[in-house]
């Protein structure tokens, strides 16, 4: 019998429970295995006791694949390479991790994360020798190598249905909204929210744009006889200048939000319209996973077991034209997957008349 043990870093998104389900059912019912939840990330393996809990079918009925966030519970902070003491200090604990795996006498270990997580992951596998797959989330799907990465869609989805709400509020009032999402350096949640929403005007970091171009297309629409636009600008987009608007966390990690602000300033000034602006921030990653994050999970974690059984590690689970696969950690986690900016997406929101904010009058 093996003992395999799951964990879920970095940021919560909808769909992780739903891998959780996966894996537990899959490693019970075929392989006879037990299955471990570590809590928050890499923390429950420096906790002593180590922080776990036995997961057995009873957590896989009921409500588990609707629900969100994360029952292990996730952190995106306290890297154990350099990890922040009680006095300011950073020290490297990698070697408390990798003793807390070996505690919970784990055969195997499947980590749910993004790149970050997964870049400390691997090096924890490689350091202790851990026999580790890893199975990609992130809202801001930026890993290379998967289509999609768990959580994406329902992000959009949240976002798609903010738009739809603002519509109809801004056309009573002759307003020009403006949506921000989430991303960090990444405008896929904006691109596709505007192409889903019916977005004038999207703002993506891959695209620098001038407020020149973004007022003259509130005007023209004007002109046209509508009297509302609606714009969704990735959190990453910085000034017209390039500065952008966040704030350091203490590792050094940079926190986007609220450049909508300064944008709905410029567009009054710029055409003399009155503007207002959401920053749609969490709202984005919690809430149900919808149905798609429901089938990947599903499928990203059933593959996940099955390679911890053919003994095939160091893999990151991964979709790719309409199947799944698996692919090195390091091969994911080494390209990131910008938007295309001559893709079809992009090409799709060009032909549906959405301006990027680069376009020559
Ligand atoms: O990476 C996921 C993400 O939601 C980004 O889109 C966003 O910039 C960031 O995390 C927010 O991080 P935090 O939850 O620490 O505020």
């Amino acid at each position: 019998m093996k003992r395999i043990g799951i964990l879920t870093g970095g940021g919560d998104c909808a769909g992780l429970n739903a891998i959780i389900r996966a894996v537990t059912l899959r490693a019970i019912q075929e392989y006879g295995w037990e299955v471990y939840g570590i809590y928050q990330g890499t923390h429950g393996l420096l906790r002593r006791p180590v922080g776990a809990m036995k997961l057995d079918l009873s957590f896989c009925t009921g409500n588990l694949l609707r629900q969100g966030g994360t029952i292990l519970g996730s952190t995106n902070k306290g890297d154990p390479f350099v990890y922040p003491m009680t006095d300011g200090t950073f020290k490297d604990v990698s070697m408390d991790v990798i003793e807390g795996y070996h505690l919970l006498r784990l055969d195997a270990l499947i980590g749910i994360g993004g790149d970050g997580s997964q870049d400390i992951l691997r090096r924890l596998a490689q350091r202790g020798n851990l026999n580790l797959v890893t199975i990609p989330k992130t809202i801001d799907d930026d890993l290379s190598h998967t289509e999609h990465s768990i959580g994406f869609m329902t992000a959009v989805d949240v976002a798609t249905e903010a738009l739809d709400r603002l519509q109809p509020t801004a056309a009573s009032h002759d307003r020009v909204m403006i949506l921000e999402v989430m991303g960090r350096d990444a405008g896929h949640i904006a691109l596709a929210t505007g192409i889903a929403g019916g977005a004038d005007i999207i703002l993506i970091p891959e695209i620098p744009y001038q407020m020149a171009v973004v007022a003259h297309r509130i005007n023209s629409i004007r002109e046209q006889g509508r009297n509302f636009a609606l714009m969704v600008v990735s959190e990453a987009v910085g000034t017209e200048t390039g500065e952008k608007a966040k704030v350091m966390d203490r590792e050094g990690r940079a926190r986007y939000g609220g450049i909508s602000q300064y944008l709905a300033d410029r567009v009054t000034d710029l055409t003399g319209a009155e503007t207002r602006f959401t920053v749609l921030g969490h709202v984005q990653r919690g809430g149900q996973p919808i149905f798609q994050d429901r089938v990947l999970a599903s499928v990203f974690g059933v593959h996940a077991v099955d390679l911890v059984a053919q003994g095939k590690f160091d893999r990151m689970v991964a979709w790719q034209n309409r199947k799944v696969v698996d692919v090195p950690i390091q091969q994911a986690i080494g390209g990131y997957q910008a938007v295309d900016v001559k893709g079809s997406l992009v090409n799709t929101a060009r032909g549906l008349g959405i301006y990027f904010g680069d376009e020559k009058n």
